[in-house]
């Protein structure tokens, strides 16, 4: 059972959600836990990512207890690229905040093809020995896809390099100004990876978005709409405003 959060607008939305991860973080920090966090890009994660960098600087919120997993990365794509999600990450949030450079995971795009494999597999197996991801961020796609797991995508696939479709390309192609300039592939946790967080957060935010969450939410679990897999998962929440909630 997914529970369901409507906001007035995005800016009250992100302030709940940036509560929630500073609630986390604080609550395993006393307990002297480490608090392993699951981030993603888009432009959903935003404005939470500024409300932290907020509660940082004015409150003093550390990040020093936490691990950040990324969901995924562009494939081929160096990290120093004005493209890249790992530019994003240090740009939007993590040069910001206190974080230890150590605990900052986020999929590499700038592997050979022969090393994938392993190092995806290393990739689960880091989240694994942490204990687990605790708090899952997602955005998602207007084709269902979270992470860049594409309509297609098994229930049971962990991280590995996937194929970018043409709508997510499409969409990608405002960023990257053409559309040749997209990368056709990318390396991103697998929905079973997603799935195995303690708990998700997923968000949405305008009516780009509010087909898409009726799909997700009012119809049966399918491969076709891979947010659909979250129906399975027992601790997710989504969050919407106005716009993306108005087919519900
Ligand atoms: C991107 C990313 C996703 C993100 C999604 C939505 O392609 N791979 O992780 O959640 O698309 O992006 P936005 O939040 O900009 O709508």
């Amino acid at each position: 059972m997914i529970k369901t959060h409507i906001y007035k607008n995005s800016n009250e939305g992100s302030i709940v959600v940036a509560n929630k991860i500073s609630s986390l973080i604080k609550k395993k920090e006393e307990l002297n836990q480490k608090c392993v966090l699951g981030l993603s890009t888009g432009s959903s994660p935003i404005k939470t990512y500024s409300e932290l960098i907020k509660m940082h600087k004015k409150e003093g919120l550390s990040f020093k207890n936490v691990v950040i997993f990324n969901l995924d990365e562009f494939y081929p794509m160096k990290p120093n690229s004005q493209f890249s999600y790992h530019k994003f990450m240090f740009n939007k949030f993590l040069k910001h905040i206190d974080i230890q450079k150590k605990n900052v995971n986020i999929p590499k795009g700038d592997i050979s093809n022969k090393e994938i494999r392993n190092y995806c597999e290393n990739f689960e197996k880091k989240i694994d020995n942490l204990g687990g991801i605790d708090l899952q961020l997602l955005g998602i796609g207007t084709n269902g896809h979270i992470g860049f797991n594409e309509p297609g995508s098994n229930i049971n696939s962990i991280t590995r390099k996937i194929i970018i479709s043409n709508h997510s390309r499409l969409v990608l192609s405002k960023d990257f100004k053409s559309i040749d300039n997209v990368p056709k592939h990318a390396i991103t946790m697998g929905i079973k990876t997603i799935l195995k967080a303690k708990k998700i957060i997923l968000i949405a935010w305008g009516k780009i978005k509010s087909e898409i969450i009726r799909k997700t939410l009012k119809e049966k679990i399918n491969p076709l709409v891979p947010a659909s897999y979250l129906q399975s998962h027992r601790n997710t929440e989504f969050m919407f405003d106005n716009d993306s909630s108005s087919y519900l």
